[in-house]
């Protein structure tokens, strides 16, 4: 519910369990007064006392540096890192923006192309919209609040309109920004790189200035667009915690200032770096979206309900309730190196293990034997595929699997017909060198010219075939990114034109293919956010599928993204990237633990592991509505602890899976503690299948339960999944 008490010139968004308190400033200025968990009237109002007698104080002798401000201008006497700046037609970057109006209706706008989570019962979800203005220049302000009561969840986004008779320019625009007030403040980032994507990374704010961003124009390895503050230490039960959850792929900025005052600004949205939007009179810019998540009760009450948000929110289509297919994929088996036959042998093996989907990876087209060639050219390589995709996707059909292929449309390899036809298709600054990366370059995804002929391209070929699936790659990050078309002075909008390009494109592939699932992807998880998941309900996770490193991987990016966005695959051992070899059913375990899949030329497997898969994948299809729709808790880390230990419960608390991995072997004298469980019902008794024992749900989740496996596990690699029912 959000409410505007007009005496005291408060807006109030009360979630189930949250409130969100701005307040009008004698002077019409905005002051962020609170957020955290659900105020009584008593609170409420000795918060706005304390405030009035500061807001007059700040109005007349002191800076307002001292007030907690939300959405702060630039340029007057709070000089640190504004929400917005806007350079005027006279040159001056000062502007002051001041409340005029604002409304409360149900639902939420569409704000048109690029990601923007849903609203199915507008009874439940309201928007506030809060309109600034800068009476000087004529510049409109409108600050966008969308409250998903249900799930303590505020999305932001932010409009300016010029209004002015004169041409401005853009230099920064926030979605989000806030005043926390004094701490102390923790920060939890999610940094990583190729093959060893988000690690979680927890420590004090320390005064000065944060900023996690990307500048390669994507959501990048490098860093997750997806932090975490806590107020003092949180742990998994317990702690204030707050997440901001970027809905955009491109160049994105996460700006947490720790100031003097021990207060902190957190400004989320388009990175500001290399930006420049020009806005003539009469048109406006519109920024991403920013998903805004409070838990007063520690990280894992965050992440349920980021994962349920995602789920129902971001994730949309076909595909967004229904079960995933189990799918097995040609990469690791084969690279570049497959023919029609070879790829039947892989899909007859899987058929065989239960795989429902098999997918073709890179090298189906053009003249592609590796990766320096072809991109661009999406027209199938009869050298290796003699019957084209539609004689193979019958073949695979003919099995009774479904047919999925990989593509990677924002690319363009040098050597290419493409290339020698449009050789200024790629992103590029005339008479400068072009720099590849893993042999390519990107094409201009700001050209709509580009995308309609990768659109028809791409749709002949998903028709053609009969494609039930794609999997969407992006190889490397932008450089020399320029182009022709723009003029001289629009050449700072590049980086995000090409993100709503992509946008674009995704969209119209999804609105032509409803029914095909796709599965987004860059060089494994360069590209996993809400972005991404608003049009790909499924993301590859990494690269790295060796089952030790995925654990990591898969814990840390749990914390803001559901189990069933996470691609997770089984493959052969010694793993193509760490050369290590895990026991098969660890490898099993982790993947199931996400949206399972297999990498592997399993016709080569020896009857035994075939058999065994087989076994993990039948179990897989009993678990999987658990696994993909359940609520996923993190027990134990991988980072402090002796093993590692998640659950998922399904909605009724009536089934449970517990999966528990021996990340360090066990040494003499080391006691264990018990693992306790959570989210179950702590009135019933559960039955720990093959255990042949019953506790009630009140003592796993007080007391905890170790099962016997894992008192004195020496050696390597114990797994184990336990189902309690
Ligand atoms: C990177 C992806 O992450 C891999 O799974 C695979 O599709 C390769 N690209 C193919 O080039």
């Amino acid at each position: 519910m959000i409410t505007f008490n007009s005496k005291q010139k408060i807006f109030h968004l009360e979630g189930q369990g949250t409130s969100y308190v701005i307040g009008v400033s004698p002077r019409e200025d905005f002051h962020h007064l609170y957020w955290g968990k659900s105020l009584s009237s008593k609170s409420l109002q000795k918060i706005l006392r304390d405030w009035q007698k500061r807001a007059i104080e700040t109005e007349h002798h002191i800076s307002r540096e001292f007030q907690t401000r939300e959405f702060p201008d630039f340029g007057h006497n709070d000089l640190r890192a504004p929400a917005f700046q806007v350079k005027q037609a006279d040159g001056s970057r000062v502007s002051e923006f001041l409340y005029v109006s604002h409304s409360i209706t149900p639902g939420k706008p569409d704000f048109g192309l690029g990601p923007s989570s849903q609203v199915e019962d507008s009874d439940q979800v309201q928007t506030l919209r809060i309109n600034l203005v800068d009476k000087l220049k004529k510049q409109e302000l409108e600050l966008y609040y969308t409250l998903y009561p249900q799930r303590n969840i505020v999305v932001r986004r932010t409009i300016l309109r010029n209004k002015d008779a004169k041409p401005i320019s853009l230099l920064k625009l926030m979605s989000s920004s806030l005043d926390f007030a004094p701490g102390p403040y923790r920060l939890v980032r999610f940094p990583g790189a190729w093959a060893n994507e988000r690690k979680m990374v927890e420590g004090p704010l320390l005064p000065g200035t944060t900023r996690l961003e990307s500048r390669r124009g994507i959501s990048s390895h490098e860093m997750n667009p997806f932090t975490m503050v806590t107020r003092g230490e949180a742990t998994e039960e317990k702690g204030e915690v707050y997440g901001f959850a970027l809905a955009y792929s491109g160049n994105w900025l996460m700006e947490a200032e720790l100031f003097r005052t021990g207060g902190l600004r957190l400004n989320a949205g388009l990175n500001d770096f290399d930006f420049e939007w020009q806005l003539k009179p009469g048109e406006n810019f519109t920024t991403p979206e920013c998903v805004l998540a409070y838990s007063p009760n520690g990280y894992s009450q965050l992440s349920l309900d980021l994962h349920h948000f995602t789920r129902e929110k971001v994730i949309r289509g076909t595909w967004q309730y229904k079960p995933r297919p189990i799918l097995i994929n040609n990469w690791e088996a084969t690279y570049f190196k497959f023919n029609h036959d070879k790829l039947m042998k892989i899909a007859k093996a899987g058929k065989e293990a239960g795989i429902e989907l098999f997918v073709l990876d890179d090298g189906w087209f053009g003249k592609r034997d590796n990766d320096t060639t072809s991109l661009g050219d999406w027209f199938v390589d009869k050298r290796k595929l003699p019957k084209g995709l539609r004689g193979l996707s019958d073949d695979i059909h003919g099995l009774g699997l479904k047919f999925g292929l990989w593509i990677e449309p924002e690319m363009i390899s040098p050597q290419s017909q493409l290339y020698k036809k449009h050789p200024d298709w790629c992103l590029h600054v005339p008479g400068r060198k072009r720099r590849m990366a893993r042999s390519q370059l990107v094409l201009d995804m700001s050209r709509p010219e580009i995308r309609d002929y990768l659109f028809d391209t791409i749709s002949k070929a998903l028709e053609e075939a009969r494609v039930d699936y794609v999997k969407w790659d992006m190889n490397r990050s932008l450089s020399e990114v320029g182009n022709r078309v723009l003029s001289p002075q629009k050449q700072g909008e590049l980086y995000h034109r090409y993100m709503m390009g992509v946008y674009d494109l995704m969209d119209r592939l999804n609105r032509r293919f409803p029914r095909v699932l796709f599965e987004g992807c860059s060089g494994g998880g360069a590209r996993f956010d809400l972005g991404v998941l608003s049009y790909h309900p499924q993301i590859w996770t990494s690269d790295n599928t060796d089952g030790l490193e995925r654990l990591f991987i898969q814990y840390a990016t749990s914390f803001a993204y559901p189990p069933i966005a996470m691609g997770a695959h089984i493959s052969s051992v010694p793993n193509h990237i760490t050369h290590r070899s895990i026991p098969l059913k660890w490898r099993a375990l982790v993947a199931m633990s996400g949206n399972f899949g297999v990498e592997a030329d399993i016709s080569k497997w020896s009857p035994r592991d075939r058999k065994e898969l087989a076994g993990y994948i039948r179990f897989y299809k009993e678990i999987r509505p658990l696994v993909q729709f359940g609520d996923f808790y993190r027990l134990e880390s991988p980072y402090n602890s002796l093993q590692t230990s998640w659950m998922f419960v399904n909605k009724t608390q009536t089934e449970a899976l517990l999966f528990v991995f021996q990340v360090k072997p066990w040494t003499k004298g080391t006691k264990v503690p018990p693992i306790k469980l959570r989210g179950l019902n702590p009135s019933k008794t559960y039955e720990i299948k093959g255990e042949k024992l019953k506790i009630s749900g009140k003592k796993m989740m007080k007391v905890g339960w170790l099962p016997k496996a894992f008192r004195t596990a020496r050696g390597n690699y114990h797994s184990s999944l336990y189902r309690l029912i």
